[in-house]
């Protein structure tokens, strides 16, 4: 019997369709994977499913009944759930009663007791290891994710979608999280498990649909498909998942920090040094003090404690821009912030940050010709692809504003890069060529310091790693001296667990 089926849908924003004519049909009972890139249309059409969004086109079946005139209201009544991307609970409120409130309608004083009894037996009955009577406040990521999954279950959700769920959470986290499906399906539950990786899709899923750019392809059961066949369904062509990575060369320090202070309650202070000729990745999930670290080594942020070297200067004291002199290539986590002026042409894009550069600026007059030559070659050699190099910055597809970033900022005579999820949002075409850039850069003496929440960039590209947890390097060693176990333990942050 199938809880979910979906024919024809279509989606329109404006011209763009971000669904067109999908196909999904999810059994009774099982783990199905909505599989694809960033972009492709899955949460638009779980927003269909769970009535946030009306579809332009298409028949929707929930339990073989046809749903028209679907709304949020009617989905729940339905028995759909969504534990959506975007946590949304009360911090201040009780697991119990985060999970209770807004769930008893017409009831005017909730029996406290009975209530705490009925939601601790339900997370026991999933093994969710939570005490209901804590505050939210007290949890991590992980264990709000099961409020959020609690409060689903509560309200009698037999289909249950999970948005990206894994993407806030650590290795071993996800693998518990992974553990909760299966007991979910034990039980009965019929899962819709969005994510675009390969991995996770394979280790849990009966079948899989893949969403490609607003279209689904057929439905495969998990067992006949390999990771990689399931990765050129995704992408559209054949793609290599391997990477060479040369030894490292480690040459004169770039970057040293000592002592510095990232988290005013971390437990320790960090020290660390970044070589030319090497890739430094710190892993980590997100929040851990990433973004501390980024911004204390560009001078957004001033160091308290603690002091920064960049090649042999102690920049303690500097200001970003007289850091930026210095030479820093900066890839900046947040793109649209500090990396990218959306309304301005490419061209514009490429004089950002070369403002003070003599080659670029001479006399308070911008030389057009130079900027003009070094933005055709840096977009040829980069394959920034655009129209021209007229098109504005922002209409660029992700991918391709992260190659103009890149290159812009690499394109610099620097000895040191500062690279920050410098593949968040890509596309895994995008996020190959952006590993090959950076190995490049490592084989042409630069020392790179990589910051990022994905686990498998850490290790495909970093020669040596820190493990960064609440603000303190749990532990900094040789790439090859990490299992991806022991790896994801002291992400968890677990220091026995080596
Ligand atoms: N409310 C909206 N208005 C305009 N475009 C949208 C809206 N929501 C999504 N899109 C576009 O639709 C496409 C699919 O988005 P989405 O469903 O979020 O993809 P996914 O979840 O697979 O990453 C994207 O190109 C996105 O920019
Ligand atoms: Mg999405």
């Amino acid at each position: 019997m199938l809880a979910v089926e979906m024919r024809g849908i279509t989606k329109r924003f404006g011209n763009f369709a971000a669904n067109d004519g999908i196909d999904l049909l999810v059994e009774k009972g099982e783990i199905h994977c909505l599989l694809g890139e960033n972009g492709a249309g899955k949460t638009t059409l779980m927003n269909i499913l769970f009535g946030l969004y009306r579809a332009d086109e298409g028949v929707l079946k929930i339990n073989g009944e046809s749903v028209t005139g679907h709304s949020a209201r009617k989905a729940f009544q339905m028995g759909l759930g969504m534990v959506h991307q975007h946590f949304m609970l009360v911090d201040a409120l009780t697991v119990w009663e985060n999970v209770v409130v807004g769930n008893e309608p017409g009831k005017f004083a909730i029996d406290r007791k009975d209530s705490i009894r009925r939601v601790q037996e339900i997370s026991d009955r999933y093994h969710f290891d939570l005490n209901v009577t804590e505050k939210v406040s007290e949890l991590s990521v992980g264990m709000k994710q099961r409020v959020e999954i609690l409060k689903t279950l509560y309200r009698g959700a037999e289909i249950i979608i999970f948005d990206e769920p894994t993407a806030v959470l650590s290795p071993p986290e996800v693998l518990q999280l992974l553990d909760i499906f299966r007991d979910m399906k034990k039980q009965g539950k019929t899962i819709i498990f969005i994510t675009h990786k390969l991995n996770e899709t394979k280790a849990v899923s009966d079948h899989v649909t893949v969403l490609r750019a607003g279209k689904s392809l057929e439905t495969v059961a998990t067992a006949d498909v390999t990771v990689d066949s399931l990765a050129s369904m995704m992408v559209g062509h054949d793609v290599s998942l391997e990477l060479q990575r040369e030894p490292s060369r480690p040459g004169e320090t770039v970057l040293e920090l000592k002592n510095v202070r990232l988290l005013p309650n971390a437990q320790s202070t960090v020290s660390m040094e970044i070589r030319e000729g090497e890739i430094v990745g710190i892993a980590g999930v997100e929040g851990n003090g990433q973004k501390q670290l980024e911004e204390l080594i560009l001078g957004f942020q001033k160091c308290r404690e603690g002091s920064i070297y960049m090649m042999g200067d102690d920049v303690t004291r500097w200001s970003t821009r007289k850091r930026c002199g210095k030479g820093i290539g900066y890839i900046p986590s947040d793109r649209h912030q500090r990396a990218i002026l959306p309304g301005f042409s490419i061209q514009d894009n490429y004089l950002l940050g070369n403002q003070f550069s003599p080659e670029y600026v001479k006399n308070g007059m911008i030389r057009r010709k130079f900027l003009h030559e070094r933005t055709l070659e840096l977009m040829k050699a980069y394959d920034v692809r655009a129209v021209d190099e007229k098109q504005s910055a922002g209409s660029l597809s992700g991918g391709n504003q992260q190659k103009m970033v890149l290159s812009r900022e690499v394109g610099k005579d620097t000895r040191f890069v500062l690279a920050c999820q410098p593949v968040r949002g890509l596309d895994i075409g995008a996020i190959r060529y952006i590993h090959e850039i950076l190995l490049d850069l490592k084989k042409k003496g630069k020392g790179i310091l990589l910051i990022s929440a994905e686990l498998t960039d850490i290790l495909q590209l970093s020669d040596r790693i820190a493990v960064l947890y609440k603000g303190e390097i749990l532990a900094m060693r040789k790439n090859e001296d990490y299992t991806t176990d022991s790896i994801g333990l002291l992400m968890a942050g677990q220091k026995g667990g080596q």
